[in-house]
């Protein structure tokens, strides 16, 4: 067999066969491997066929395929599953840590719906299974398709091996026409146990634990190989319906079990908080005994009905929130502390532990937040740990809770080696050497090298390239690094010009290690269809302090056009400035107060230094309309008007932007009276919460902001207005009661 001959005695034609048989093998272990799932071949049985590859191809260079593996470091896993655009998004949960936690979930709930706090409000709770997420669609009560979370959005077909998957019917009856059903698939502990045995056997990597297990299993390219392996569904969730379940969550539950659906026993309907917390404690204490592993709770609003009306924040809904179970603790021994510097500048200081085991999973790594932290100091200079420090060769209590990364909790003082000193945390960067400077009320030290610091430039292109921002297919953390170190790519727009000056000439991609014709060109045109891009994914990608996604496309809603925003902010600067101005003074005038043993006069001292700047009536109506937009204010505002104003970042900024096509945000509906009009509510309102208007003015594509200005278009002003209302008349702004706002759109 050609498998077994050695490679000088192989016939030409043996040689083209084994040469297919190798590629097919080494390129299922690299999507295996990429996709964090584990591989089938051990490390040294894969570097021994990729040796045999490339020893074959030496022999045979006529003979070597156009995808050889040998040109291949694993570059391109992602044509493993095609996509599927979730019909309704796949969100994930916000969480609860405490009963606290668990009372303000209901506070916030019941303010939203505008209910005091006797009105009855049933929740059901049921355990949070720890797996991964699954949709299932539905049609005419036939599975059709599958698919993983991904980015909720957009999530990965897994329908062939969903369908080795017994407790998920193929066919159902009496279901709505269409219905998405979705939950959690996971492994047994009992199966988890077996699987990692025979893995072992066949001397194939192991998995850390059942939810590694199960997404490895259910990610498998060969659905003959998910068959084999033991997944689970539970059903507690879903999505597109074509007709509702019931009236209530507990209730839509119920009849996905009788639709034949796996649903947990443990669900209950609780009536108040106390209620879910004895629920809570229940399933804690069943934890041991269940057989598969759960992390948490989760609370869900009975009432169907209410929770339309409380909807969606940006990833998780609000009438709903999983209940954590408390962290996992291990003492080990604190190595060493390492900073590493992010794309903010942000130097954190990471614990190197002596390896240890929290919770199934080995630990080697904990975040020390920053420098207060590790010298048992809080943000305002109160004692944390009893004001321990933290010193390398310390013992040290390390936890961490789900999916956080590790913290470090607590220091054994009794183990204390005698020569263990004070941790010293650098003031300059230890990566560009420039001075790390900590601002007036940050926790955190930053480095001042902008741009020249290599760990600032290439943490922004990492950014720069991740799934929520540009997302090239490709063009991964790695292969970022890479590009940066070899000189490749320097700024976000050298990525754009990749093409030009590596696609031909003396230095090409398809001829750098683990690259070839094939993967450079995929490179090459994924990059060109990320020129085309949303205007929001663009302002998250900058990687600016506090834009974060929500952000970036509330500006993106707000300003609707790159061009727009870049003035508003360049002429909104001399009122940022002076805002700044305004905080340096009034932090001087709280301390000088406090010393003097008077009380501060804050606001006169503000206005002072505001005047002083002598700031135009331009900017001044650029700058209160910036931070007036909601989720805006005056620290995302400065952040933003500092990384404009910086030459080197606006030079940078100015060069890729002028590389792309930038897609405007979808246009409101239009047909709706408030459609891109600024609305601003004041005053209290009686039929629906100040937040559900809100949501609901957005919904209908208005904007809503918190102040009045002479851009906004409607009032809304119940009972109580102040000064709002009479700013607003003053302007001749449009103004409505309640009554006649829900009149205007048609709520009434
Ligand atoms: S409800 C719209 N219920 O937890 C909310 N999620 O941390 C839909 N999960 O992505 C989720 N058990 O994968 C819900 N009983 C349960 C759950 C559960 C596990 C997972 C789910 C979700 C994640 C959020």
């Amino acid at each position: 067999m050609a498998e077994t001959t050695p490679v000088e005695r192989l016939t030409e034609e043996e040689a083209r066969t084994e040469l297919d048989r190798l590629a097919a093998l080494l390129h299922r272990a690299n999507r295996a491997y990429h996709g964090e799932d584990a591989p089938d071949l051990s490390d040294a049985e894969y570097d021994a066929l990729k040796r045999r590859n490339a020893e074959i191809e030496a022999r045979f260079p006529a003979l070597k395929r156009s995808d050889s593996p040998s040109d291949q470091v694993g570059a391109a896993p992602a044509e493993g599953f095609s996509k599927v655009a979730h019909e309704v998004r796949m969100l994930s949960l916000g969480n609860a840590f405490d009963e606290d936690d668990v009372r303000d979930f209901d506070e916030r709930i019941r303010k939203y719906l505008g209910l005091g706090g006797g009105a009855a409000l049933a929740y059901t709770a049921e355990p949070k299974i720890d797996g991964l997420s699954l949709s299932l669609r539905y049609e005419a009560g036939r599975l059709v398709q599958a698919a993983t979370r991904g980015d909720g959005a957009l999530g990965e077909n897994v329908t062939a091996n969903a369908r080795t998957v017994t407790d998920i019917p193929q066919e159902i009856e009496d279901a709505p026409e269409v219905l998405e059903v979705r939950g959690e698939v996971y492994m047994s502990h009992v199966d988890f146990e077996a699987l990692n045995a025979r893995q072992e056997a066949a001397e194939a990597k192991t998995f850390a634990n059942p939810r590694n297990a199960a997404a490895g299993s259910l990610r498998q390219l060969d659905p003959a190989i998910t068959a084999a392996r033991p997944l689970r569904f539970f059903a507690y969730a879903w999505g597109a319906l074509s007709a509702p379940l019931a009236e209530t969550q507990l209730g839509a539950i119920r009849r996905l079990g009788e639709l034949g659906f796996v649903v947990n026993p443990m669900t209950r309907r609780c009536e108040s908080v106390a209620e879910l917390i004895a629920h809570y404690r229940e399933i804690e204490q069943a934890r041991a005994t269940l057989g598969y592993d759960i992390d948490g709770v989760v609370y869900k609003v009975d009432d169907l009905a209410l929770q339309g009306r409380l909807g969606f924040r940006s990833t998780t809904p609000r009438w709903a929130i999983a209940h954590k179970f408390p962290a996992e603790l291990a003492w080990t021994r604190l190595e060493g502390i390492d900073i590493q510097v992010g794309r903010t500048g942000a130097l954190s200081p990471v614990a190197r532990l002596t390896p240890v085991t929290v919770g199934g999973v080995v630990v080697s790594n904990a975040t020390l937040h920053n420098e207060d932290y590790i010298a048992g100091r809080d943000a305002k200079g109160g004692e944390i740990r009893g004001g321990k420090d933290i010193r390398v060769g310390d013992w040290v209590q390390v936890y961490r809770a789900g999916d956080v990364i590790p913290k470090i909790a607590d220091v054994d003082l009794s183990k204390r080696p005698d020569e263990a000193t004070p941790f010293v945390f650098p003031t300059r960067c230890p990566e560009c050497g420039s001075e790390a400077i900590r601002e007036e009320g940050d926790a955190v030290r930053r480095c001042s090298g902008g741009l020249i610091c290599p760990a600032q430039a290439v943490e922004k292109l990492k950014h720069f390239v991740s799934r929520a921002a540009f997302d090239i297919e490709g063009l991964g953390a790695k292969q970022v690094e890479q590009f940066y170190r070899d000189g490749w790519i320097k700024e976000p727009a050298d990525i754009f010009e990749l093409r030009d000056n590596y696609g031909s000439g003396m230095k090409q991609l398809k001829n750098r290690e683990g690259w070839g014709e094939k993967s450079a060109d995929n490179l090459f045109a994924a990059i060109e269809d990320k020129r085309r891009i949303p205007l929001a994914k663009l302002i998250f990608a900058l990687g600016i302090r506090h834009a974060g996604e929500v952000a970036a496309r509330d500006l993106a809603l707000h300003y609707r056009d790159w061009q727009a925003m870049a003035e508003a902010l360049d002429v909104a600067r001399p009122a940022a400035r002076a805002h700044r101005a305004a905080d340096e003074a009034e932090e001087a005038e709280r301390q000088a107060a406090e010393a003097e043993g008077r009380r501060a006069r804050v606001s006169d001292t503000r206005a002072a230094a505001v005047a002083a700047q002598d700031v135009p009536e331009a900017a001044a109506t650029a700058w209160a309309d910036l931070i007036g937009v909601d989720g805006i204010g005056a620290v995302l505002g400065l952040s933003l008007s500092d990384a404009f104003a910086n030459p080197q970042e606006r030079a940078a900024i100015d060069k890729l932007v002028a590389k792309l096509s930038i897609v405007a945000p979808d246009a409101p509906a239009a047909d709706s009276p408030v459609a891109g009009k600024t609305v601003v509510f004041t005053g209290s309102l009686e039929k629906m919460t100040r937040a559900e208007a809100k949501a609901r003015a957005e919904s209908l594509g208005a904007k809503v902001s918190g102040s009045v200005s002479a851009k906004t278009d409607i009032l809304v002003a119940g009972p109580g207005a102040g000064s709002k209302a009479t700013k607003a008349a003053e302007l001749g702004i449009l103004t409505f009661d309640e009554d006649g706002w829900l009149t205007l759109i048609g709520d009434a």
